[in-house]
């Protein structure tokens, strides 16, 4: 008989290695960081965003004055998204990133390490297991994840 196993939505987050992280040749020491903290790759792709991708995976943060250097950064050249598992993922993998500006960053974490600027910072990271639900179906098809 076929087993079906439930995995919890709360154990998963969504990432993106962004353009400026591609760029500089950095996607195999961040994904070693990653699964070296414990995180189960579960879908990955190197992809790039459209102009309507990003407008749309941002569009919380509309109204803001960065929004339209934010969507020109984003689509400029190909990322790496992918679903990451662990226990605690959302908030864990929060704290692996460090802070949105890389200048308050805590050491050793992956901002610190590998981003430039608060604008271009080098990692997303989901901020809610409800937001890493949406921003994983966002990228990836069920049969895309593992
Ligand atoms: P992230 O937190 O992954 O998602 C929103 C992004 O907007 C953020 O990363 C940065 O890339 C960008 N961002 C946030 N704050 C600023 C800012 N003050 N100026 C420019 N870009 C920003």
């Amino acid at each position: 008989m076929r087993k079906i196993i439930y995995k919890m939505a709360t154990n998963r987050t969504f990432t993106m290695l962004k353009p400026d992280s591609v760029e500089k040749g950095n996607i195999g020491a961040i994904l070693e960081k990653i699964t070296a903290s414990g995180f189960r790759i579960v879908a990955m792709k190197l992809t790039q965003m459209t102009i309507a991708d990003a407008q749309a995976f941002y569009a919380v943060h509309r109204e803001r004055p960065f929004y339209g250097e934010l969507v020109e950064y984003m689509t400029r050249g190909p990322i790496v998204a992918a679903i990451l598992e662990k226990d605690n993922a959302v908030e864990d993998f929060r704290t692996l990133i460090g802070t949105t500006n890389p200048a308050e960053a805590a050491e050793g974490t992956i901002r610190k390490l590998y981003a430039d600027s608060i604008s271009e910072n080098a990692v997303h990271g989901s901020d809610s297991d409800d937001n890493a639900a949406i921003e994983g179906a966002f990228h990836f098809s069920g049969r895309e994840q593992f």
